[in-house]
């Protein structure tokens, strides 16, 4: 009964803190970590400093509900610590007793304390300066602001807003698109780890954000993702619109998605066939795995049994690497983007991306 209630007023002490803090609109730098330590720390190493500080902090309620507790801890003749008894309440104190009151802060806590409300006030004059700047702007251009913001507002609501940038969007992909597309062949996650998979989801989503920002985006597919890759992919927000960047999710197989087999190229380092160009009409194919140089020519293996063509990028005929030639999903994708953008320039596109631990260079 005893831990039970000092465990409710422990449970207490932390909200009344959290609440404070939330008050000081500190709770930016507050993580849920020192809410958990905190009163943690200061309960079991001296209760009568955390009760002075809910004291200080908390509403009404919360001390009512300690006191309450208080009682019942006592009732029960704990031989634990026993919850020092609160103070009266602070309305009817005078402002000096208040004052007297809070607990004296050490010069460590109170230099931090002035650091933090310097950083706040510069906050807020820096916000309030690009507030005028573009309040100015704004009329001169004869914008009406307030206006502009309602319709926004409206647009948000009834999802024109959506529609209209999804409009845009489509419009320039029709003008400055590839004319080739990439499938990212997710189908061997059975094979990887938890770990890799987790790494294959967020190489995914930096393939997503690439083509989002290319010049010439490519239209693209991951298939056959329907298992734990899918469910990770699921927490990302706005994933619902990467169907309208021309990024497309799908449970089916390449062999399903693709109309036509011949036009499909494996990418693998394992090939004997080198790149030259991209095509356009073709769908180039990178096989969804992180596998830390685990699973050897499991994608050269899986297309050869399909009959599809292979093709390894032209990495040795332009740069020295002195590192693996094996390039992440996300390195291969951005690559053959690059490819489009330096005007087939398969040097520039390789450099452009390979990351400098890589070790790259020109030949
Ligand atoms: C980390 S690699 C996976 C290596 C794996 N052991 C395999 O059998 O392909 C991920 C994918 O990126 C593509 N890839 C990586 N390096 C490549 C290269 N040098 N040339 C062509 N494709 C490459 C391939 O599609 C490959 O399946």
């Amino acid at each position: 009964m005893a831990t039970k209630t000092r465990r409710l007023a422990y449970v207490r002490s932390v909200m009344a803190i959290k609440s404070c803090f939330s008050e000081l609109e500190k709770i930016s730098f507050f993580t849920e970590h020192h809410f958990i330590c905190y009163p943690s720390l200061t309960y079991h190493n001296s209760t009568d400093r955390v009760y002075r500080d809910i004291e200080r902090m908390a509403d009404e309620n919360d001390k009512t509900a300690i006191k309450t507790e208080t009682a019942l801890s006592q009732e029960s003749g704990s031989a634990e610590k026993q919850v020092p008894e609160l103070p009266p309440n602070d309305a009817s104190k005078t402002e000096d007793d208040k004052k007297s009151d809070e607990p004296k802060m050490s010069k460590n806590q109170l230099k931090k304390k002035r650091k933090w409300e310097k950083a706040m006030e510069f906050k807020r004059k820096r916000k309030e300066q690009q507030k005028k700047v573009k309040l100015e702007k704004a009329k001169a251009e004869g914008r009406d602001l307030e206006a502009e913001k309602e319709e926004m507002e409206k647009r948000r609501k009834d999802g024109t807003g959506w529609a209209k940038r999804n409009q845009f969007w489509q419009e320039m992909f029709e003008r400055q698109s590839c004319k080739y597309q990439i499938y990212l062949d997710c189908s061997f996650e059975k094979e990887m780890t938890h770990s890799e998979i987790n790494s294959l989801a967020n190489q995914i989503r930096y393939c997503y954000a690439s083509n989002k920002k290319a010049k010439h985006p490519v239209k693209a597919t991951a298939c056959s993702l329907d298992g734990e890759t899918r469910k990770l992919l699921n927490h990302v927000s706005g994933l619902d619109q990467w169907k309208h960047r021309a990024f497309h999710l799908t449970e089916k197989d390449m062999t399903e998605v693709a109309e036509d087999k011949s036009k499909l190229v494996y990418l693998t380092s394992d090939s004997t066939n080198t790149l030259t160009n991209l095509k356009d009409g073709k769908t180039y194919i990178i096989g969804g795995i992180v596998d830390r140089n685990r699973l050897k020519r499991v994608a050269i293996n899986k297309a050869e049994s399909l009959g599809i063509q292979t093709a390894k990028l032209p990495i040795e005929e332009y740069l020295n690497m002195f590192s693996t030639k094996v390039l992440t999903c996300n390195h291969v994708f951005d690559i053959l983007l690059k490819w489009k953008e330096n005007n087939g320039d398969w040097k520039k596109a390789l450099l452009d991306v390979l990351p400098k631990k890589k070790e790259a260079s020109e030949k």
